[in-house]
């Protein structure tokens, strides 16, 4: 490990493989912030699961920190204790799902506002904003996030919202935090949001990198196992958290606390699980870009992406998702993705299992056509999601499908 200095004049720490080098005591927090037993009248180790819809009063509206499941609940808000920790955040909430916590934040603005995103979105989020967002006389703007003279160009007077998904679904373009939310923050009254659905909080913390929120779709890696829909935002300033924590509960996009169970008992495998995606991945990686029959693969983790330096230095390293161009068309990709074994063809990405689909005709569909041709969402562009199967068993059955192509 050695020292470098970052543009804030910090130390920054890196690691053998040149990204940010992990400072000690992820593992521990994911495991033991806002879990002590002595919480519980039990004692349990494991935070029981509160199923209760209502809690007794005192006296009238002499409430013991919860009054009605919707507004608070004790699994969730130790969820939402163990989020905020893990972002170097002080506040965290939870909501039923990753667009959930947009559609929240979304109630944040009113007519007339403005809104800057990333031109190369998760297809709900752009579908989000397009079709519900524009229909309420909120303006939106989508940029290349990785040109910052085109982030500065696009802020207007009345942008109220910088919405940042990096790297970005499903190019995997990687732009740089930092230097968004200096330009972002020059202008009064603007709030960046960080998507940081595609990395989880262990290999980045965009709260550290100067932004206002971060939200997550943990649905994908923070949960890592498929079986919970949810989402999460975490932040540092105290009036943000109580409008939002307002809005979560006047809008009612809340989790059940069996999920906030689920999601919880995840998080204390994060750390171990995020290890073997970032070195799955990378083996993947270099396989598929040494095969003749792909044209190219896009992987922060790899020496040939355009913002691989960048990645180094604001990630702790890469997940397992990444993209790529099979040589040909939508027969080609599709001949893959169907003698595919080991992966399974299905949308959804940051779980155990190994996924593969074709965003143009699935995630991505709903994207406008002339938006995916000029981004380069083609039929040919593969995206996967490694998973934590033995690395040589994933590398045979790419290998196998290739050979069908
Ligand atoms: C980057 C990203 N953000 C947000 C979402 C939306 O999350 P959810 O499906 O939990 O609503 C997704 C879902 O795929 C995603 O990939």
């Amino acid at each position: 490990m050695s020292a470098d200095k970052v543009t804030n004049g910090s130390e920054r720490a890196i690691g053998d493989d040149g990204f940010r080098a992990q400072p000690k005591g992820f593992a521990t927090k994911a495991i033991h912030v806002a879990q002590d037993p002595e919480q519980w009248k039990s004692m349990a180790v494991v935070p029981p699961i509160s199923m209760s819809t209502t809690f007794k009063q005192h006296g009238p509206a002499q409430h013991a920190g919860f009054e009605y499941g919707r507004s608070g609940n004790p699994t969730r808000d130790v969820l939402e204790r163990c989020l905020a920790s893990l972002d170097n955040g002080k506040y965290g909430l939870t909501f039923s799902s990753g667009l959930g916590v947009t559609t929240t934040i979304i109630t944040m603005l009113s007519a007339g506002d403005h809104v800057v995103a990333g031109d190369d979105l998760y297809g709900g989020t752009n579908r989000l904003l397009r079709q519900v967002a524009m229909k309420m006389n909120i303006a939106v703007d989508f940029v290349d996030t990785t040109d910052l003279a085109k982030v500065e160009a696009a802020i207007k007077p009345n942008t109220k919202l910088f919405w940042l998904e990096t790297p970005t679904n499903p190019l995997l373009k990687v732009a740089d935090i930092e230097a968004v939310c200096k330009i972002a923050h020059k202008f009064p009254g603007v709030m960046v949001v960080v998507d940081n659905t595609f990395l989880s909080a262990y290999l980045q913390r965009p709260l550290d990198l100067g932004a206002d929120v971060v939200m997550y779709s943990l649905t994908k890696y923070m949960n890592g196992h498929s079986d919970v829909i949810m989402g999460a935002a975490v932040m540092n300033d105290e009036a943000l958290y109580e409008r939002l924590k307002f809005l979560q509960n006047a809008a009612g996009i809340v989790p059940s606390p069996f999920d906030c169970y689920l999601v919880n008992r995840s998080l204390k495998t994060l750390a171990l699980r995020m290890e073997r995606h970032k070195s799955n991945s990378l083996a993947v990686a270099k396989f598929l870009e040494a095969h003749s029959k792909v044209e190219r693969v896009l992987h922060p983790g790899l020496p040939s992406h355009p913002q691989h330096e960048l990645a180094k230095k604001q990630t702790y390293g890469h997940s397992g998702i990444m993209s790529f161009y099979i040589k040909g068309g939508l027969d080609e990709s599709s001949a893959f993705l169907k003698a595919l074994q080991v992966f399974t063809l299905a949308e959804s990405l940051g779980g155990y299992e190994s996924l593969a689909e074709l965003p143009s005709v699935m995630t991505h569909a709903s994207v406008p056509a002339e938006q995916r041709a000029q981004l380069g969402i083609t039929d040919g562009l593969v995206r996967i999601s490694v998973g934590l199967e033995d690395v040589d068993d994933l590398i045979v059955d790419l290998k196998q499908a290739l050979e069908k192509v």
